[in-house]
């Protein structure tokens, strides 16, 4: 059984780590650990809305990510695409909003209108919000926003002195959004590559060995258990 305690988590960061090695240990291509890997986000989304976790963010393709073999990528967008044709449309009706996190405008055009639309749509829906990180870099985001602000300077709309660690906050991707309570990375990795820097600074940080096709709700429940177990004291004491 289950126990639904987790009320006061509102925001959970997942890094989804160990596709490819999934697919190696079946001798099947990477692909194939992806498309495990986008059902377990699925699953993941659904746990998460029985759970009532009102923010879920997921790492799916990096700044960084664009160095993989030009086949994968474009196997990671036929998913995506899928995913926001099929999956979303029905999260939709359970009261998900879509958000997104990074710089879509390399992405193909289908998939950027897709996008649009599924914001659009979802925009009032108030039970979860589902953050999907795609070309996201903590650190273009943490550039980006200096950029912002640097420009709102030269204009004359901030003053130096306005340029506080509260109002940075405000002009990185999605400000609106708590930051993370608690961040998990699957397939035993223990980095934060690149995913919230600027918003991680106190969340608490969860590894498991499981490769992220394999994740399932009882994994989840069990991060959940161990940061419930935590003590959290923001540098006081
Ligand atoms: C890391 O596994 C995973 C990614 C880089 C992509 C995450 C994508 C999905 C979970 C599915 C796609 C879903 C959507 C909606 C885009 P890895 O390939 O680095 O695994 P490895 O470390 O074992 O090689």
């Amino acid at each position: 059984m289950i126990s639904k305690t987790t009320s006061f988590v509102r925001h959970v960061a997942i890094i989804m780590d160990g596709n490819g090695r999934w697919a190696e240990k079946r001798g099947l291509p990477r692909s194939a650990g992806h498309r495990e890997g986008a059902k377990a986000l699925a699953r993941t989304v659904e746990a998460c809305l029985d759970l009532n976790i009102p923010v879920l963010s997921l790492f799916c393709f990096s700044t960084e990510n664009w160095t993989r073999p030009q086949d994968e990528i474009d196997a990671l967008f036929g998913l995506l695409r899928e995913a926001l044709d099929k999956n979303f449309k029905e999260l939709s009706d359970k009261g998900v909003r879509l958000r997104f996190a990074g710089d879509m405008t390399s992405f193909p055009e289908d998939i950027r209108r897709k996008a649009d639309t599924f914001l659009e749509k979802t925009k009032d829906n108030s039970k979860m919000q589902v953050v999907l990180a795609l070309n996201y870099g903590g650190r273009d985001d943490i550039v980006r926003a200096a950029k912002k602000m640097a420009n709102q300077v030269v204009d004359g709309i901030l003053s130096l002195d306005e340029i506080t660690r509260e109002n940075f906050g405000k002009f990185l991707y999605l400000p609106d959004i708590p930051e993370p309570d608690l961040l998990i990375r699957t397939s035993g990795e223990r980095r934060i590559s690149n995913f919230w820097l600027w918003q991680a600074a106190y969340t608490e940080l969860y590894f498991t060995p499981v490769l992220w096709p394999d994740f399932s709700k009882r994994d989840l429940q069990d991060a959940l258990d161990d940061f419930a177990a935590r003590r959290r004291r923001f540098g006081g004491i």
